[in-house]
């Protein structure tokens, strides 16, 4: 949610923050502004409504000019419209200073109150421009920025990133952050601030984390950081373990197609390096055995995709290292009264390790003496670092909107953590037919994408002008049938429902009609021969209806053959490996369906892919 980018140098910023925001864009995208100052202290400020694109025209017809220090913003509208006026930059103290913001300043009302009796007078409707207010009021106090600003966090309740820079002050670019995102580029001569390092990479690999808390001051030559007293901080250095290319679409028709394309290569790099003499040893976890030996249960906690990934888990973590496993959506989590202690591991899933509801669900379960472990796509993200132990996935940077190659790397990951449990706890003996079937895995998704892209983006354009599809799985396959539902939900804004098979005949079954399309994810019979049987039931029952029955089931199940209409053939696999085969036709068709529609399938509507407010 908005994509905030500063930066300090000896470079005119503007094309600098613009570069920055296309690559933030993904984080939001109803409205954009930057502002720069230049050398001899002028102020320039241009925001715009809707995508970066009406900024960058603007920009053409009329550049600010070559200021050196600048911050850029793109928004997804909290408080207030999608309009110019409520677009960030934020300016205050007569237009001599800027300031951008991410997230939900809370305590909003009462400040706007405070500063409206001081007879301020506000343009927007926005919490931002009430922060920036009151750092001018604080400036115009103290004449210090820094200090004005440390004074203005300290007020400030919600979550947020803030930058803010001042006409008197070329050359320094201000930032905080609680609960929200903020990582430090280091340049030669130049500085950088971003949401994520995509904001930078093009520029420089080596980066700083800052922690919760933390007050950042960027020169070109000088980065400090403190905490909200002053005090001094140390950051925690990494390198970014990307280059920019991995974040450019590359000749492909969209970031979607690109990413849904990687997955063998996402599969294959989260597996890299993870097994050992035909084990699976995850050498992040090396010496921590005691945070899966003492536990008596385990929760997984995500939202969207990520809380799909986490039911194939359970599946998995339950098979092989015998502890019982609860799914929580992490929005629901922390608003009842959970029963967790230090005998629960908590293990959240987050691609970018920033999603609020993750994040507040991994700080309540840690209060509550939880043992607590992420699984996470983004170097110095905030839940990793919140968490006791963290496994990365190794997606790449992931820019649609629409989760793809991070969803099979989330549930590689935990298909692996599930046999590292299971070698840890001693419940799995003998683990060699898994880990066969792991290191086979990205070459059978490349199998389907290679064997069913066509054929599925041909029933898709058969298929736009259909308005409901429904999708049924059971076991794992019923975390890919909601998957699906989401899918084609967000890119194609179809009506979509995901349902566990067995339940359909508890009250879904009502909405079978003659014509209605049902995709049916139909495990493989040399698994259960019984769970087999009954989805082959289930469609049954779904066809005698009228039904329009398109079937993902594994090559030569023949027993799908005379009920369906089309079916989807996915090479042979492991019960707990064919999600991440089953989930790619899926992926295919939302994208062709949208792309069908016309719709924009990597930005889609109302949505951002980081979502940090709750
Ligand atoms: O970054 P996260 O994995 O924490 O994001 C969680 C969800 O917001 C995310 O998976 C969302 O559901 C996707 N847009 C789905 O494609």
């Amino acid at each position: 949610m908005c994509g905030i980018v500063g930066y300090v140098g000896p470079r005119p910023s503007q094309d600098i923050l613009l570069a920055g925001l296309a690559r933030l864009e993904y984080r939001g995208y109803d409205s954009a502004g930057i502002a720069v100052i230049d050398e001899s202290g002028e102020l320039g400020m241009r925001k715009k409504a809707g995508k970066l694109k009406e900024l960058r025209d603007s920009l053409a017809t009329a550049a600010l000019g070559d200021g050196t220090t600048g911050i850029g913003h793109t928004r997804w509208a909290t408080h207030g419209g999608p309009t110019d006026v409520n677009a960030h930059p934020h300016l205050a103290d007569d237009d001599r200073l800027a300031v951008i913001h991410n997230g939900i300043i809370e305590n909003f009302a009462a400040l706007r109150d405070e500063l409206a009796a001081e007879g301020v007078t506000f343009r927007s409707e926005t919490d931002t421009e009430v922060a920036a207010a009151l750092l001018g009021r604080e400036y115009r106090r103290t004449g210090d920025l820094q200090q004005a600003f440390r004074d203005v966090v300290n007020r400030l309740e919600g979550a947020f990133t803030l930058l803010a820079m001042h006409k008197d002050h070329p050359g320094l670019v201000v930032g905080a952050r609680r609960n929200s995102p903020l990582v430090i580029g280091l340049g030669e001569g130049e500085n950088f601030l971003g949401s994520d390092v995509a904001a930078f990479v093009e520029h420089t690999r080596k980066a700083l984390a800052i922690g919760q808390d933390q007050i950042v001051a960027i020169t070109p030559s000088e980065v400090t950081v403190t905490d909200f007293d002053g005090n001094p901080v140390e950051a925690a250095p990494f390198d970014v373990s990307w280059d920019a290319a991995a974040a450019e679409k590359g000749g492909w028709s969209s970031f979607m197609a690109k990413e849904v394309a990687e997955q063998p290569e996402a599969v294959g790099n989260t597996i890299r390096g993870r097994i050992k003499d035909g084990q699976v040893v995850i050498p992040e976890l090396d010496g921590m055995d005691e945070l899966f030996t003492g536990i008596r249960r385990v929760i997984i906690t995500a939202c969207g995709t990520a809380s799909y990934a986490a039911l194939v888990g359970k599946y998995a973590i339950e098979q092989w290292a015998r502890v019982p496993v609860d799914v929580e959506l992490a929005h629901e989590f922390r608003y009842r009264d959970p029963v967790i202690g230090d005998d629960t591991l908590v293990v959240s899933i987050s691609q970018s390790g920033e999603t609020m509801d993750t994040l507040m669900a991994v700080k309540y379960a840690r209060e509550r003496g939880a043992r607590t472990l992420s699984i996470c796509n983004t170097q110095g993200a905030t839940i990793p670092r919140e968490s006791d132990a963290v496994v990365y996935t190794h997606a790449g940077p992931e820019v649609a909107v629409a989760s793809t190659k991070a969803f099979s790397a989330q549930i590689t990951a935990l298909l692996l953590l599930g046999l590292h449990m299971g070698r840890v706890r001693a419940t799995l003996s003998d683990a060699s037919a898994e880990v066969a079937e792991l290191a086979a895995l990205p070459e059978k998704i490349a199998t389907v994408l290679s064997e069913e892209h066509d054929h599925v983006e041909q029933l898709a354009h058969w298929m736009a002008d259909t308005r409901s599809v429904l999708f049924l799985g059971r076991h794992v396959g019923f975390p890919i049938a909601l998957e699906g539902a989401l899918k084609l939900k967000e890119i194609s804004y179809i009506h979509a429902e995901g349902f566990a098979a067995g339940e359909l005949k508890h009250g879904p079954i009502a909405l079978i009609e003659p014509g209605q399309p049902v995709f049916v994810i139909v495990p493989s019979p040399r698994h259960s021969a019984l769970i087999h049987s009954k989805v082959v039931s289930n469609i049954q029952e779904i066809r005698a209806r009228g039904a329009r029955v398109i079937v993902v089931a594994e090559e030569g199940d023949a027993a799908v053959l005379p009920y369906a209409d089309e079916v989807i053939r996915i090479p042979l696999a492991g019960a707990m490996f064919e999600p991440v085969l089953a989930v790619v036709p899926l992926q295919i068709f939302a994208m062709a369906l949208a792309t069908a529609k016309g719709l924009d399938v990597d930005q889609p509507r109302n949505l951002a892919k980081s979502v940090t407010v709750e």
